[in-house]
């Protein structure tokens, strides 16, 4: 017995955590542990044997128990300076910073623009990106068999609803609510048949632009257009030649933008605007293919069917509308010459903006 307590008390001293503890104590003092046995053995002695021998292995199961529960509180006590040890803060210690997103470039095209046009006093309003025949087509001066169904490359949906491939329904839907005078752009997003190159993708971003008063001319949309230009590209970051602050007198006595004529059916005349080359200011370079000149956008004077279709009297009312290409102007503004970079979404472009 005596030996069995000296093996129990060697083994609980050496215990380092309360779980060692615990196995020690089951080993000893359980029914089946070494104690457990001994006293199971005892019923082999006589009587009295067997009466001094369970009083002296009672004393010492008790001795081990006290022995076991000193050590047991040891440990607990140990462990809770542990805890707080670990638990210990440095509150002077420098933060983590959170890794903070920021807007995709097109989306800053898109807030600088309409930022633009809102100080110019036009609405902003969205439009739908399924449309119907007749917002797509026919309100706008399209017929059913006019060729110029085909060059919009429309894509439809299985119930033959027309994904809208250029922002100007948003025209006609707006001018059904308003009266003029108004101005509104509507900005989106717009969908075409075409097949993906270093310019094309089968969704890309444009702005519309309508404006309807009483006398409006082309000198109107020239003047609105080329204010619009000049604060976009000023307070650009990259070197541009044409409005750039170091080269805003150089240019002064030149015209920045030029209307070449064009077709459109819901425009009467129509033209194609070309910006004087940002990077060149007009010289020619590889960016504008040596001719000086960026096409940006579609306008033209509204065409008084349109404004027929849309419940107003173009008897008594004239305007200009246009259409810019929003991928466009920003691979212009950031000097991107594939338009796929915008959609592939490669954190080392991105993060650049
Ligand atoms: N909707 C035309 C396009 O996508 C652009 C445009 C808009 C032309 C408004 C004239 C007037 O090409």
């Amino acid at each position: 017995m005596e030996k069995i307590k000296m093996e129990a008390v060697a083994e609980i001293g050496a215990a380092q955590s309360e779980n060692e503890l615990v196995s020690v104590n089951k080993r000893y003092l359980d029914k089946d542990g070494t104690l457990g046995e001994f006293f199971k053995s005892l019923g082999s002695l006589s009587k009295e044997e067997r009466g001094v021998a369970g009083v002296k292995a009672n004393r010492i199961k008790q001795e081990i128990l006290a022995v076991f529960e000193k050590k047991a509180s040891e440990l607990k006590e140990k462990n809770k300076n542990k805890r707080s040890d670990k638990d210990w803060l440095d509150v002077t210690l420098p933060g983590i910073n959170p890794r903070v997103g920021h807007l995709h470039p097109l989306t800053l095209v898109e807030r600088r623009i309409v930022e633009i046009f809102y100080g110019m006093g036009f609405e902003i309003i969205q439009s739908q990106e399924i449309e119907n025949e007749w917002y797509n087509f026919d309100a706008l001066n399209i017929p059913k068999d006019h060729p110029a169904r085909d060059v919009f490359d429309t894509l439809f949906l299985k119930d033959g609803s027309p994904l809208r491939p250029h922002t100007s329904p948003g025209q006609v839907r707006y001018m059904e609510n308003h009266q003029p005078p108004l101005r509104v752009i509507v900005p989106g997003r717009v969908f075409r048949r075409d097949a993906v190159d270093a310019s094309h993708m089968p969704n890309f971003y444009q702005i519309e632009g309508l404006m309807v008063d009483k006398a409006l001319s082309v000198a109107n949309f020239k003047a609105v257009i080329d204010e619009f230009f000049k604060q976009f590209f000023c307070d650009s970051e990259t070197e541009l030649d044409v409005y750039g602050k170091n080269s805003a007198k150089a240019t002064a006595e030149k015209d920045n933008i030029r209307l070449r004529p064009s077709f459109f059916p819901f425009t009467e005349p129509s033209f194609e605007v070309d910006l004087r080359c940002v990077h060149c200011a007009g010289k020619g370079c590889s960016a504008c293919k040596g001719t000086g000149w960026m096409e940006v956008m579609g306008a033209g004077m509204v065409h008084p069917n349109v404004l027929k279709n849309a419940g107003v009297n173009p008897q008594f009312w004239q305007g200009f509308a246009f259409g810019i290409g929003m991928d466009r102007l920003a691979m212009i503004k950031y000097k991107v010459n594939d338009i796929r970079l915008f959609y592939e979404n490669d954190q080392r472009f991105l993060e650049q903006f």
